[in-house]
């Protein structure tokens, strides 16, 4: 990255005005219908990574009178997040700052734990894992839903769109993440001791024309920024002719009445072990 953000040495992102609004657009009902069934009132959940919060809004509303609480390392993600619950009603919600390696609950203390594109971006996966079992009653259910890059697409590609997915597995792999996390899930969980893994996929689809006009606001404002596109220069992940080559065929694509893409993502769900 260029200029790296307070407190989030590990993360690519950024938190843009531009890049948050993909992130609002992400719900309980459409990122977590994978989980959704085995949430019930009384449970207690953890949403470690929670970002803005727009998730974990519907989570909590899911086990209410249960809590739900939502960590991020972020303290303006943070702050969103207490914002969002608030905007939602939703009064059984706490939002902390914190790192997910390193949790401040006691053992066993969860019923169910949520991540919805985390594990992407901390490098030590077995180290997250490892915390949300300790945190996670024995039995407790875990689910992750998390992108796999290589199976993004844009579609039509003009020749060049899908450098910009490649653009963005490079800047991950640069900041020791994963992007291809999603379909590698079930491995990871089975390794960190997780019982019952069970791994599927889906996407996220784009195709309505605001779905369209959307992800042209993203590609150029967020994706395409001097932020992003310098880093991916410094990186090697890109050159500024090809920046400037995605751009004019997303201007096209924006335009294209066919215009269609989708963001693969990988889910699991997993029990912690008995003792
Ligand atoms: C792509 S956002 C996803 C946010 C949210 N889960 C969603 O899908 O809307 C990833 C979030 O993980 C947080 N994060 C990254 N590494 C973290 C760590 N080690 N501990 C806590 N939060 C972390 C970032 O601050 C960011 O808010």
């Amino acid at each position: 990255m260029a200029e790296e953000q307070p407190g989030t040495p590990d993360y690519t992102m950024g938190f843009s005005e531009e890049f948050l609004e993909s992130l609002r657009r992400y719900t309980a009902d459409a990122s977590a219908a994978y989980l959704i069934p085995y949430l019930r009132p009384g449970l207690r959940v953890l949403d470690f990574g929670c970002g803005p919060g727009t998730i974990s809004a519907g989570l909590a509303a899911r086990v209410a009178p249960g809590e739900l609480h939502g960590v991020d390392m972020e303290p303006s993600q943070v702050e969103l997040a207490r914002s969002v619950a608030q905007a939602h009603g939703v009064t059984n919600a706490t939002f902390h700052v914190g790192d997910v390696t390193t949790l401040s609950f006691p053992d066993a203390f969860f019923d169910v734990a949520h991540c919805h594109n985390v594990l992407m971006h901390v490098p030590d996966t077995a180290a997250v894992l490892a915390e949300v079992k300790r945190v996670l009653k024995p039995g407790g259910i875990l689910g992750c839903r998390e992108m796999i890059c290589r199976s993004c697409f844009t579609e039509p590609d003009f020749g060049v769109i899908q450098s910009a997915w490649d653009m963005m597995e490079d800047l991950l792999v640069a900041d020791d993440g994963h992007p291809q996390m999603g379909k590698e899930l079930k491995a990871r969980l089975q390794e960190a001791g997780f019982d019952n893994v069970y791994a599927t996929a889906s996407f996220d689809i784009y195709s309505k024309p605001a779905d369209v006009e959307f992800i042209y606001m993203l590609a150029t404002q967020w994706f395409l920024s001097p932020e992003i596109t310098e880093a991916a220069i410094k990186y090697g992940a890109s050159t500024r002719e090809l920046c400037d080559a995605i751009a004019a065929a997303y201007a096209r694509w924006k335009d294209y009445p066919g215009a269609f893409l989708g963001v693969a993502f990988g889910e699991a769900l997993a029990n912690n072990a008995f003792a």
